[in-house]
């Protein structure tokens, strides 16, 4: 099953999808090119996102519009969680959304974040209990200069998630460089859309899917969009042991 674990369609809540409507859409969109499942991950930012009432409130209505409009998606509910110095806390007080009954969370970092912090705060994190998965490594310009610190992220086994539209060349040569590389020496294990609109930054794989498998072949594909996301979901460890 082909699975999208960042995905903002939400409507409403954060710089993703606007309307209903568009919501609908991209999970049309999605549903035609074989997405199976997408896992919602509004931004949350400490002390400035939507409410979690509000969140819950537009999930169940989301889910409800899909169903009625007969899209073969499953909808799922999560976060994209800024990093600030509380999220252990914050996680372990329920207070942020993991991936549904798991202890992995998605987390993106400020993009010109300082090499050290990533791992100040994601280790405190993995002390709580929870496991990260980090939000396109390839924007932060620490994971562009010293890329082995996605090798390390890899190894402890924490979920590595490139964008597609970065390995597509679509944010510039910097992205796509860094995001290339990880994928080729096998320190990123996961590829999501980071969807936000039915148009730009959209739930599309068209191109994703006639270009990346030539390049990187249908394995890394698979294992990348359906065996990792499997088990974040499944609250099962990335590597066999
Ligand atoms: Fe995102």
């Amino acid at each position: 099953m082909i699975i999208d674990l960042h995905n903002h369609i939400l409507p409403g809540v954060d710089d993703g999808a606007m309307s209903m409507e568009d919501a609908v859409e991209m999970a049309a969109l999605a549903a035609r090119c074989g997405i199976r499942k997408i896992v919602a991950t509004p931004h949350y930012q400490y002390g400035s996102s939507a409410s979690i009432e509000a969140l819950e409130d537009t999930f169940a209505t989301l889910s409800s519009a899909l169903e009625y409009e007969q899209i073969d998606i499953t909808l799922e509910k999560s976060m994209e969680i800024m990093a600030s110095d509380n999220l252990p806390e914050l996680l372990q007080q329920g207070k942020v959304w993991t991936y549904p009954n798991s202890s992995y969370f998605l987390v993106e970092f400020a993009h010109d974040e300082e090499r050290d912090y990533f791992d100040w705060l994601l280790d405190r994190c993995v002390d709580a209990g929870f496991t990260p998965v980090i939000a396109h490594p390839e924007r932060y310009h620490a994971v562009r200069r010293h890329p082995e610190m996605a090798q390390q992220w890899q190894n402890k086994g924490y979920g590595v998630q490139v964008n597609r539209d970065s390995l597509l060349g679509l944010f510039g040569e910097h992205p796509f460089y860094c995001a290339d590389l990880l994928l080729r020496k096998g320190w990123a294990n996961c590829i999501a859309s980071d969807a936000h609109t039915p148009q730009f930054r959209n739930p599309h794989w068209g191109e994703a899917f006639r270009q990346l498998p030539g390049v990187y072949g249908f394995h890394t594909l698979a294992y990348c969009l359906e065996t990792i996301p499997e088990r974040i979901l499944g609250n099962l460890p990335l590597f066999a042991v």
